[in-house]
């Protein structure tokens, strides 16, 4: 039907203002469809550019996990001050309430447990049990000059595959078995290898020398894997390093819900990533905020 004529308002087409068009925020991913960039939007944060992901998934290899025995009890607490979520579908359908509206990351690998050979899996999630999750991204790790190489670059290579046709994002796991050397010449070869086999973005250690060639080297987000338990204030200054170093966050584990006062330090690992506090400040923070829970 014709639009009335006799509107009190002109209209305005603005013929003199160019169409916006804008870079999307993260490095390397303007050549994604909407519904994957729109995706990693709520995954990162599009103010920062940066996450704070928290990772629980470790029960899909060893079980219930050292502060992961009761998900419900001690990491649901995390949730308002998390970014992301990475976990296993069963913990996501079995724990976590359906109102958590921001990015989930599926684990989408796994096989084999402690117990055996951990390099062997394979793929452990198909496109469409992602797709009716709402997974934001799949995570699978890729053992970079493990036994099983070929095997789990595979992996990457289907799931990818699979995301993109469903704008889902991978996230590359660079997982580093014990007879790999942790250092920047093993993280940029691996990093950069899971960004041009097609990871939407890069999970890794962090490593003191030299991990600013890492993030230069990679085409992609890189974020930081959180690692074994360290005393906080090392924690947060690894986190600061990091993305001073130019990661674009972290997704930590057992630094966060192993540490005497998880709420307080997931808050300053916020602070560190997202406005760039100084590791004391950080810790100063952290030890006033654990005092007053324990004031509670
Ligand atoms: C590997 O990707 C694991 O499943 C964890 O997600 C990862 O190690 C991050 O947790 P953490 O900070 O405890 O190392």
């Amino acid at each position: 039907m014709p639009e009335a004529d006799h509107s009190k308002k002109q209209k305005e087409y603005y013929v003199n203002i160019p169409a916006k068009s804008q870079p999307f925020f993260l490095k390397g991913l303007n050549a994604y469809g909407w519904g994957l960039q729109n995706r990693m939007s709520n995954i990162f944060n599009p103010a920062s550019g940066r996450t704070v992901m928290l990772a629980f998934d470790h029960g899909y290899f060893q079980g219930p996990t050292t502060g992961l025995e009761r998900i419900d009890v001690t990491i649901l607490p995390l949730l308002p001050y998390t970014d992301t979520l990475m976990l296993t579908r069963g913990i996501l359908r079995s724990i976590i309430p359906p109102t958590y509206t921001n990015g989930v990351v599926l684990r989408a690998s796994g096989g084999p447990s402690i117990l055996k050979e951990l390099s062997n899996e394979q793929i452990a999630l198909d496109i469409e049990e992602a797709i009716r999750l709402n997974a934001a991204a799949m995570a699978v790790q890729v053992f970079v000059g493990g036994q099983y190489e070929t095997q789990s670059i595979h992996n990457l290579t289907r799931l990818v595959d699979m995301g993109n046709k469903y704008g889902i994002a991978t996230l590359g796991v660079t997982a580093v078995g014990k007879e790999l050397t942790r250092d920047a010449k093993y993280i940029r070869l691996a990093t950069r290898m899971l960004a041009e086999l097609g990871a939407t973005y890069v999970k890794t250690y962090y490593v003191e020398e030299g991990f600013d060639t890492v993030t230069a080297a990679c085409p992609v987000p890189i974020v930081i894997a959180g690692g074994k338990k360290i005393p906080e204030k090392d924690a947060l200054v690894m986190a600061y390093n990091a993305v001073q170093d130019g990661a674009a966050g972290v997704d930590m584990g057992r630094n966060i819900f192993q540490s005497e006062a998880p709420i307080a330090m997931i808050k300053c690992v916020r602070e560190v990533v997202h406005n760039g506090l100084k590791p004391d400040k950080a810790y100063e923070m952290y030890l006033d905020l654990k005092g007053q829970s324990k004031n509670k």
